[in-house]
């Protein structure tokens, strides 16, 4: 079968507000892109304005209402303004995605504890931020959250020392959050991608072609993930099809995480050396 042309359009998000955190790129913005085919009203956010911009543009051109805002989820105040303006054109949001993050290899003792704050501030606190800036805007009962975490939140990884520690609460804030908002109609999930083809987070753990050909042999499955294989898992989590789950953390990773930690050392020399 060929994934690739398999058909994202599912009628029953028409017209509905998806809210994607982080969405002006990589797996997120592939998530936004599957809802706007399928005719959802998009809103993203992320730092760089340029890069929403382009996002919301890009979204546009799929025939999508889409609209976007710069934001730091790390910084409260941005996002309430971000959410003010998302339910202004759009009402209460149906969908919310959360999947800002930041990553680089580092082995623990080699991270300033400004470091490893700072991943824990934008993967963790962000996400905090980010579900709880958005409850008072979650159409009750009926709204959808998905977090996205990673292989990490589950594997200790040797140079991810940040990115571990703070997915694995982010999965837990998933399934704490699903026992509070269960009685209010509100289900949130995390999908745990693997390595994820043609996006940064990907290029920051394989940096050249041996890495990334090495990391497809190790995948079960035998190849790297798309990013319709991610967009198809969040829908599904959302659509009526995923109507009982809520609290779960779902791999989408071909495999990848029954195969332990990953070795990510000559990728640290390489890029610590592209650093110096
Ligand atoms: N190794 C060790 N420490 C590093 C590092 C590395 N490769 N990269 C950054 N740091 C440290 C910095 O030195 C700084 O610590 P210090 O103040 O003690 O010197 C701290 O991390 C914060 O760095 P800064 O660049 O100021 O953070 P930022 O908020 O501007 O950016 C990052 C956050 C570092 C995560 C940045 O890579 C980013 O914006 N990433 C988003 C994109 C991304 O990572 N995508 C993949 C998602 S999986
Ligand atoms: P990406 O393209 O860099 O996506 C990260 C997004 O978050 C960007 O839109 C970025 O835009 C935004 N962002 C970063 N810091 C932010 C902040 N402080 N506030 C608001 N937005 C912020 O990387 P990606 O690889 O697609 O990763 C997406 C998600 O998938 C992450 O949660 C990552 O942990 C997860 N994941 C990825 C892989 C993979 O193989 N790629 C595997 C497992 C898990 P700005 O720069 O404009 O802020």
């Amino acid at each position: 079968m060929n994934t690739a042309s398999m058909d994202l359009r599912v009628e029953q998000f028409r017209g509905r507000h998806v809210f994607v955190a982080g969405g002006s790129s990589g797996i997120n913005f592939g998530i936004a892109q599957a809802f706007a085919r399928a005719g959802a009203k998009l809103f993203v956010i992320s730092r760089s304005p340029d890069k929403v911009a382009n996002a919301v543009a890009a979204l546009q051109n799929l025939g999508a209402e889409a609209q976007g805002q710069s934001a730091d989820v790390r910084q409260p105040d941005t996002l309430q303004a971000a959410y003010n303006a998302a339910v202004a054109h759009f009402g209460l949001i149906d969908v919310l995605i959360s999947g800002a993050a930041g990553n680089f290899l580092a082995k623990a003792m080699d991270m300033s504890p400004n470091a490893f704050k700072t991943v824990v501030d934008i993967d963790l606190l962000g996400s905090f931020n980010v579900v709880r800036a958005a409850y008072e805007h979650l159409r009750k009962p009926g709204a959808s959250v998905v977090q996205i975490s990673a292989g990490q939140a589950s594997i200790g990884t040797p140079y991810q020392a940040h990115v571990c520690a703070a997915k694995a609460g982010v999965d837990m804030l998933t399934r704490v959050l699903a026992l509070e908002w269960g009685v209010e109609g509100i289900r949130i999930n995390s999908i745990a991608p693997g390595p994820i083809a043609d996006t940064e987070g990907l290029k920051r753990l394989a940096p050249d072609e041996d890495a990334l050909q090495r990391m497809a042999e190790r995948v079960p499955l035998q190849r790297l993930g798309r990013l319709d294989d991610i967009a198809r898992m969040a829908m599904l989590l959302c659509s009526d099809w995923g109507s009982y789950i809520t609290g779960a953390v779902i791999p989408v990773d071909g495999g990848l995480a029954l195969t332990g930690p990953r070795d990510f050392s000559a990728a640290a020399a390489a890029t610590a050396r592209s650093r110096a």
